[in-house]
C-alpha cells in the first residue's frame, strides 16, 4: 500500500514589531517542520515538550480540515517555546497545510489560522513569509525586509505564556497613546518598504501593550530601552514576549551579537535569525 505523506516547514514569526500590536509581523528562518504520513492509525511523533494527543497543535490544524485518525504526524522544530515567536501559529498552519495539500481542498488558511490562533499577524508570517500588516477585515498586505536589515533574537530561559500576557493589557488606552502608534506604525511601514533604517529606528516605539507587560518580563523590558546604547537600530518585544527582537543594520550585527551575549549571560539564549521571504511550503509528496 502507498502511505499518503506531506513534508510541510512554516517559518517562526515576530509579531507586533513594537507599534503595531496584532497588526505587524515579521516571519524569521527559524521553522517548523513536520511530516505527515496515512499509517492508518493516528500518533504524534517528537521529542519536543508538546502534547502528543488531539491537543496537539499541528493536529488540530489538521483537523480543522480533516479528522487525523489515519495519520502520523512526525514533527520537529528550530523555534524556542519560551515565548514570542510564533510557535503556536506555526504549528496551526503546518497542519492545516498538509492537510489542505493531501486533500486538495484549497481552503481558507489564513481564516481558518486566525480562528484558531485567535489574532491574525503570527499565522499570517507563518503562511506568507516576509512582513506582513494584517487588517481586521482580514486583508494582509505583504513586503520583503529592506536590505541592510537584520535580526538577532534574546530568548529567555523562562517562558511566558500568551494568555496571561494577553490579560494584562487595559481594555481601553489614553488616545495621546493610539496617536502615538499611529505615527509609529507609519514610520516603521515607511522605513521598511523605502530601506530608510534610520526611519525604521524611529518607528519602532510602542505605547500600547509592551509598558503594560513590562512587570512579566523586566529584563526584556530593560534590554528593550538599552537596544540602541548596544550598537543596534532598537528592539521590540517579539509577540507577547518575552523573547526580544533585536534590529540591526548588518555592518553592525557581529558587535551587537557580542554585546548582547554578555548583557544576556544566564538568563537568556542570543540567536541570529535572519527575515524569511519564504512562508508556508509543502516541500515533498
Ligand atoms: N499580537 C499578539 C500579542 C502576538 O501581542 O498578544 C502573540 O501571539
Amino acid at each position: 500500500m502507498t502511505h499518503r505523506r506531506r513534508v510541510v516547514r512554516v517559518p517562526a514569526s515576530s509579531a507586533n514589531l513594537g507599534p503595531g500590536f496584532d497588526a505587524f509581523a515579521a516571519a524569521l528562518a527559524l521553522h517548523v517542520e513536520v511530516e505527515v504520513v496515512e499509517t492508518g492509525r493516528f500518533a504524534v511523533v517528537t521529542d519536543l515538550d508538546v502534547a502528543r494527543d488531539r491537543r496537539n497543535l499541528v493536529v488540530r490544524g489538521f483537523e480543522a480540515l480533516h479528522p487525523a485518525d489515519a495519520f502520523e504526524f512526525r514533527i520537529t522544530s528550530t523555534v524556542p517555546l519560551s515565548g514570542g515567536l510564533g510557535s503556536s501559529a506555526a504549528a496551526l498552519v503546518a497542519g492545516l497545510t498538509a492537510a489542505d495539500s493531501l486533500f486538495e481542498l484549497d481552503a481558507d488558511l489564513l481564516a481558518h489560522a486566525t480562528r484558531l490562533e485567535g489574532h491574525p499577524d503570527n499565522v499570517a508570517a507563518a503562511l506568507q513569509g516576509g512582513f506582513v500588516v494584517c487588517a481586521p477585515s482580514g486583508h494582509v498586505a505583504r513586503f520583503d525586509a529592506p536590505a541592510g536589515l537584520e535580526a538577532v533574537l534574546v530568548v529567555p530561559y523562562e517562558a511566558v505564556r500568551t494568555s496571561q500576557a494577553r490579560a494584562a493589557l487595559p481594555a481601553e488606552v489614553p488616545m495621546a497613546d493610539a496617536v502615538a502608534n499611529v505615527a509609529h506604525a507609519a514610520q516603521l511601514v515607511l522605513g521598511l518598504v523605502q530601506g530608510d533604517l534610520d526611519l525604521v529606528a524611529r518607528g519602532l516605539e510602542d505605547h500600547l501593550h509592551q509598558p503594560h507587560r513590562a512587570h512579566l518580563y523586566p529584563r526584556s523590558a530593560e534590554l528593550v530601552r538599552e537596544a540602541r546604547s548596544l550598537g543596534a537600530l532598537g528592539a521590540t518585544i517579539s509577540g507577547a514576549g518575552p523573547t526580544v527582537l533585536v534590529w540591526t543594520h548588518f555592518e553592525h550585527t557581529g558587535g551587537v551579537v557580542e554585546a548582547l551575549r554578555r548583557r544576556a549571560d544566564g538568563w537568556a539564549d542570543v540567536v541570529r535569525a535572519p527575515f524569511e521571504t519564504r512562508g508556508a511550503d509543502v516541500r515533498a509528496l
